[in-house]
């Protein structure tokens, strides 16, 4: 299938041209980004482009929408520019999307494979609702799918209540960022929007697909997110209440957690891993940048902590993204 990649040059984009390399089932032809970068080799612009991208002329997002003579897309794009370009498109090709524009529409699923695969039926929901050929999939904020893919093997505890505080890196505020003077030597308790994604995204997708809507999961979820000096890798404290379950089954439901395996996806990686203590610069690669290492699991008679560290670029953004795709494909959602 031929792809085109929006927004290629900035932080997740390059994440995503990284992961098409070689890419068994998606080939990517098209990169598109701003007028500022429209017309140079990608190679250029991005000094560690992969080998096989490097000579491909970047393309004008305007000129991409008025022929997009793609298969596929995946979006990232600033949220500000991502609704209106999302719709035009997905009146003919489905669309894999990092941004948030769509994400809390009630016919369009915030998908995490491992989690809520079965979401995925809501596109043929929302292609009536729409008359649209294509579709749009959304995949959630960085710090809720790593808390998203910790939580699913809870699950059969029966989860009562989450409350979480996220230590964010910095890459997720995009190139623009922050300055190095304001994170250097310092902790920022403030990321505009992120605690009520993190909040609303989560009981979405642990939420049932009933009908033709999903029903958000009934607990409580409460964030407080930070920006820390790390460069990739958000880690995250997780304090959740359960109906049961003891320390030895709860660290069994992370060990044995590995739902798609039999799916055979290309990106696929086990989701999560044990490991005593997480930490972003150790195990933010793990499984390719896909794998959520949990660690420093403890508590007892249904109140229970750990911790999650895992990629924001991968697990948190393109990663997941991919992984939509290859789902949706697997599942016969792609011509
Ligand atoms: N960073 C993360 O961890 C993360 C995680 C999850 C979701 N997201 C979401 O993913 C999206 C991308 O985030 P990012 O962090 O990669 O942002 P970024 O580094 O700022 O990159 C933005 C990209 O959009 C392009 N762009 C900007 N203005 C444009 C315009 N007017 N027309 C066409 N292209 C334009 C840029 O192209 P030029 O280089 O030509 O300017 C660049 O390729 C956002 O919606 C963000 O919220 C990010």
């Amino acid at each position: 299938m031929k792809v085109a990649v929006l927004g290629a040059t900035g932080m997740v984009g390059r994440t995503f041209v990284r992961l098409l390399e070689g890419h068994p089932w998606f080939r990517l032809e098209v990169l598109v980004a701003s007028e500022r970068s429209a017309g140079k080799p990608y190679g250029e612009l991005v000094g560690d482009s992969p080998e096989e991208f490097k000579d491909i002329e970047v393309t004008a997002l305007g000129d991409f929408l008025e022929n997009p003579a793609v298969d596929l897309v995946f979006n990232a794009l600033p949220a500000s520019l991502s609704r209106e370009v999302e719709e035009k498109l997905a009146e003919e090709v489905p669309v894999f999307t990092n941004a948030r524009s769509h994400r809390y529409d009630e016919d369009v699923p915030i998908l995490v494979p491992e989690v809520n695969g079965q979401h995925l039926k809501l596109v043929e929901v929302q292609r009536e609702n729409r008359g649209w050929d294509g579709f749009i999939v959304t995949n959630p904020n960085c710090s809720t799918a790593i808390l998203t893919v910790s939580l699913a093997p809870l699950r059969e505890f029966g989860i009562r209540r989450i409350n979480v505080a996220t230590m964010q890196a910095i890459s997720g505020a995009g190139f623009s960022g922050l300055s190095a003077l304001a994170i250097q030597d310092n902790v920022i308790p403030l990321i505009s929007g992120e605690e009520w994604k993190i909040e609303n995204e989560s009981r979405k997708i642990l939420g049932e697909f009933k009908g033709n809507s999903i029903e958000p999961a009934a607990f409580e979820v409460s964030a407080i997110a930070t920006r820390v000096p790390v460069l990739h890798g958000h880690t995250e404290a997780i304090f959740v209440e359960l109906e049961g379950g003891s320390i030895e089954e709860l660290r069994e439901a992370f060990e044995s957690f590995d739902p798609l395996r039999d799916l055979k996806l290309p990106s696929y990686e086990k989701p999560v891993i044990y490991t005593e203590v997480p930490q972003p610069r150790l195990h933010r690669d793990r499984g390719k940048g896909l794998t959520v290492t949990v660690g420093r699991l403890e508590g007892k008679e249904g109140s229970f902590k750990y911790v999650v560290t895992g990629h924001n670029l991968v697990r948190g953004a393109a990663g997941g993204s991919l992984l939509n795709a290859e789902l949706a494909k697997k599942l016969g959602y792609l011509k």
